[in-house]
């Protein structure tokens, strides 16, 4: 289904991690030109209605290509390039976010019925 415009038969080869399995890619592609390569259509599931989600703008715009890159979550595929090593990851699960704790300034106590003006 994707095959490159053009074939360098002299680009070299890193070895990345697509969920655990070691595979060879061009260096310097986008993680999701790998995931796609590597026959990954889907990379994640979406949120609101558990549907396989996969890369479709290639250009950073939809963020469909959300994956775990390294250990770090919500990274999007198609604007990173892969370096040797690198381990991608399906995303299939909610991420939770750390909300701000009572000792910063972000924190806002949903019980407080004031405005909140610190920021
Ligand atoms: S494929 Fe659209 S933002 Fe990555």
């Amino acid at each position: 289904m994707f095959i490159p415009l053009q074939q360098n038969p002299v680009s070299e080869q890193v070895a990345i991690l697509i969920n655990g399995e070691s595979v060879q890619v061009s260096k310097g592609i986008s993680a999701a030109a790998a995931l796609l390569k590597h026959g990954l259509k889907a990379n994640r599931l979406s949120l609101v209605s558990g549907n396989q989600r996969g890369p479709y703008c290639m250009m950073g715009v939809c963020f469909e290509c959300l994956v775990e890159i390294n250990g770090l979550a919500n990274q999007q595929a198609c604007m990173t390039q892969v370096e040797a090593g690198m381990s991608i990851r399906s995303q299939s699960q909610f991420r939770l976010i750390a909300l701000p704790q009572k000792e910063s300034p972000l924190f806002y106590d949903v019980t407080n019925k004031e405005p909140n003006n610190a920021i």
